[in-house]
């Protein structure tokens, strides 16, 4: 398989057998290859692309469907309907296959702002979407999705040590705070959409038509229904399409669907210790999270 294939020297191994390559500074899944990311990096974008972007368990299938069904960019797959330039993960593709094709253009990405597809967003005509979610859930999630996959090198450490590796910024994609403050940062571009998962859950309509004014697509009632109907987490679950059935080791993208079920993992002391944690990483950015 394409992540074994490309046999990395550059890879490391943590405690517990976790794989990770340090990639401009940050703890990076093994699937980031410096040769996927450089061309991630040099991607011309235009200006009706979108590139959706996100810490990894923060919605991001979820938001890929939306934008899927907004821009009528449907095609045999969800995997499929957009690119995921920085990974060897997906189909192999090369420069001049994503230069050819047409706008709009889907991309993927879960790199901080300083890593960005297309280079500095603040001088792309691109269209980038970024979703963060309250990090109790982030961590929880990513702790059930990583846990023995081989990618990850079939970690295999327990709830506390996952815990401590999330706030040491040492999981794949790195410091979930640097991460989230640095777009939250640039919120206010006129390229760039700042949402959240939990405003998505708690009113779902509201952030369909949010998304879909940034985008210019024009939503009548009826299309909001079908969109609506389709992104529930009970409808994406079980169809094909949206589950993503045919990617190998994919099916845990979709676990609990709600927001606080961190409340099954932290214990009374982790929670005290990472509240303390949230409130000097966050301080006065303003960035506020529904933790439930
Ligand atoms: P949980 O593990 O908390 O259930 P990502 O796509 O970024 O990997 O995020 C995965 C998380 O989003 C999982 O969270 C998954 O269940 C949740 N999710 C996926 N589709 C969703 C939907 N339609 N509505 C709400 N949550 C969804």
């Amino acid at each position: 398989d394409q992540v074994h294939a490309e046999v990395p020297e550059d890879l490391q191994i943590g405690d517990h057998g976790y794989k990770f390559r340090m990639v401009d500074g940050r703890v990076m899944p093994p699937y980031i290859t410096p040769r996927c990311y450089g061309l991630s990096r040099r991607i011309e974008t235009r200006p009706a692309d979108v590139c959706f972007v996100s810490y990894p368990k923060s919605g991001t299938t979820w938001l890929s469907y939306i934008i899927v069904l907004l821009t009528g960019k449907a095609a045999a797959s969800l995997e499929s309907s957009f690119y995921w330039v920085e990974s060897s993960w997906t189909h192999p593709m090369t420069e001049s296959d994503i230069a050819s094709d047409r706008s709009p253009r889907l991309f993927k990405s879960h790199m901080p702002y300083d890593m960005a597809l297309g280079g500095t967003p603040a001088q792309n005509p691109c269209k980038y979407i970024y979703i963060a979610r309250n990090p109790k859930d982030v961590c929880s999630s990513y702790f059930y999705f990583e846990s023995g996959k081989s990618w990850s090198g079939f970690y295999n450490g327990g709830w506390d040590h996952w815990l401590q590796m999330f706030t040491d910024g040492k999981v794949h994609r790195g410091d979930w705070f640097e991460h989230v403050l640095s777009w939250w940062e640039h919120r206010n571009a006129d390229n760039i959409l700042f949402l959240t998962y939990e405003e998505l859950k708690m009113d779902p309509r509201a952030g369909l038509t949010k998304i879909a004014r940034f985008l210019d697509v024009e939503l009548t009632p009826g299309k909001l229904d079908e969109v609506a109907r389709k992104v529930s987490f009970s409808e994406m679950k079980t169809t094909e399409f949206s589950a993503m059935k045919g990617v190998k080791e994919f099916g845990k993208f979709f676990r609990k669907g709600e927001i606080g079920s961190w409340k099954e993992y932290f214990t009374v002391a982790q929670n005290e210790r990472f509240d303390a944690l949230y409130a000097s990483r966050m301080g006065s950015s303003g960035l506020d999270f529904i933790f439930m």
